[in-house]
């Protein structure tokens, strides 16, 4: 069987001259965008450093992209750029390929190819991941090649090495995490300056953090698309990435986060993956969360990853999850990884699905109506008598206590007045006939608003 890193292969007598001094570890790159020429930078400024540690020299052999004619800013040689990925692919001497065009295809394609010829890979693709993890992490299980895809989740945040190899005796009861820079820094302006979703998008496109398209970032897609694959490495399972409940921040307002302020929480879009041992809750949705939460206070376009388990309990991780240098470091650090796998003659030592394949078990996943939350609720209500008793009254028949409430004064024109409540943890079932049935009073003026709570 070929490992890709048999001692006696030539492959590996490649690396090394008769005396058994190391060479050069080649890589090969699709992609050279923003994370594309953060890694080229990276391996360029930063080589000694990566030697020192190393003990031997990455090299950029090729780099593919469509456009090879934009200054990036860092000089490669002239016959390292190439417009046609398949010089990349078929490349005999490329032993680490880097994947960094996003989306589903033809980043599929590349990269199962890659698998095929026995190269090692790295991808920041969370999408396809999230998509077609299944057929991705068995091409590389089958093949006995590396997947390295730190840089998909959270950018320079070690979470996937955490969860591999640091939490590998541990058994993860839970992940949650702000994964997306975009919707933290939106959330984070609005409750700044007090001000709404448009204005704070708009700013966040001025500036650079979210794309002119943001539908991915502010509507949780691409919060979902980490979970999926961090639901995967941290309970040995798939995800069928269409029965994850998704919702955005684009129906959050000014008053949610003026409430959520009241009630001493922030407003965050979290991403869930909780594992009771029967069934996984994964869901991704603007989320109230307690001030004195280290979450809460994880502002701008940083990213948290909060991981619990049966052995320490509690560990929360912050860092940059966007940007080229931060996620260029996590793709070079994988790269460096499959480098000392390969100097080392090993392979298949982490399993890219970090459990075994054989293990790999197949999970149910919790509908949203199977959950238990606490939740924050906004009704907009005429001010008359009577109204907050038969409001409480159906969350009463609906065994859904209030835990605390407010009446706000009349915001803008609108005959009806703000009327917010926290309740205590109830079934999801229970508060959406509740809510189903508010809806239908005269004296309910629009469609109650909720955002559930974790604390
Ligand atoms: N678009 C993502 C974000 C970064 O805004 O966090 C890449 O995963």
């Amino acid at each position: 069987m070929n490992t890709g890193f048999d001692k006696q292969s030539a492959a590996f007598k490649k690396f090394f001259n008769g005396t058994g001094n190391m060479k050069t570890i080649k890589v090969g790159m699709i992609g050279f965008g923003t994370i594309g020429t953060g890694v080229a930078k990276i391996l360029t400024q930063n080589k000694d450093v990566i030697t020192k540690r190393l003990g031997a020299a990455v090299e950029l052999v090729k780099v593919a992209d469509l456009d090879i004619t934009t200054d990036r800013g860092i000089k490669l040689a002239p016959d390292v750029l190439t417009t046609s990925a398949a010089a990349v692919v078929d490349h005999p001497d490329i032993n680490v390929l880097i994947e960094l065009i996003g989306g589903y295809d033809p980043a599929k394609k590349f990269l199962l190819q890659a698998i095929e010829r026995g190269k090692h890979v790295v991808t920041a693709n969370k999408a396809l991941l999230a998509k077609h993890g299944d057929e991705i992490f068995s091409a590389v299980a089958q093949k006995r090649v590396s997947l390295g895809f730190e840089a998909s989740i959270g950018g320079a945040i070690p979470i996937v090495r955490s969860v591999r190899e640091a939490f590998v005796a541990n058994r993860i009861q839970s992940i949650e995490g702000i994964v997306n820079g975009t919707a933290n820094y939106i959330l984070s302006k609005m409750s700044d300056e007090n001000c709404g979703f448009d204005v704070a998008l708009k700013e966040a496109q001025q500036k650079g953090f979210a794309e002119a398209d943001p539908t991915f970032d502010v509507e949780g897609i691409d919060s979902a698309h980490k979970i999926a694959v961090l639901t995967r490495i941290a309970y040995g399972t798939s995800v069928a990435f269409d029965d994850i409940t998704v919702a955005g921040i684009s129906s959050i307002t000014s008053e949610d986060i003026a409430c959520a302020r009241e009630f001493g929480c922030r407003i965050k879009l979290l991403a869930i993956s909780k594992y009771d041992g029967r069934a996984i809750d994964i869901r991704v949705h603007p989320t109230m969360i307690p001030v004195a939460h280290p979450m809460a206070n994880v502002n701008g376009v940083l990213n948290a990853i909060h991981v619990r388990d049966d052995l320490m309990g509690e560990n929360i991780l912050i860092g940059h999850g966007a940007g080229a240098l931060p996620t260029g470091s996590a793709v070079v650090g994988d790269v460096v990884e499959i480098a000392r796998n390969i100097l080392a003659g090993v392979g298949k030592r982490i399993p890219a699905a970090s459990f075994q394949s054989e293990e790999i078990r197949a999970v149910p996943l919790k509908g949203i109506r199977e959950i238990e939350s606490e939740y924050f609720l906004r009704f907009n209500v005429l001010d008359k008598p009577g109204v907050l008793s038969t409001l409480s009254g159906i969350l009463g028949s609906h065994s859904i206590s209030i835990e605390s409430m407010i009446q706000r004064r009349r915001a803008g024109s609108g005959e009806g007045v703000p009327l917010v409540m926290m309740c205590h943890k109830a079934s999801e079932k229970n508060i959406q006939s509740a809510l189903e049935k508010i809806e239908q009073l005269d004296a309910v003026c629009e469609k109650p608003n909720l955002i559930r709570v974790e604390k």
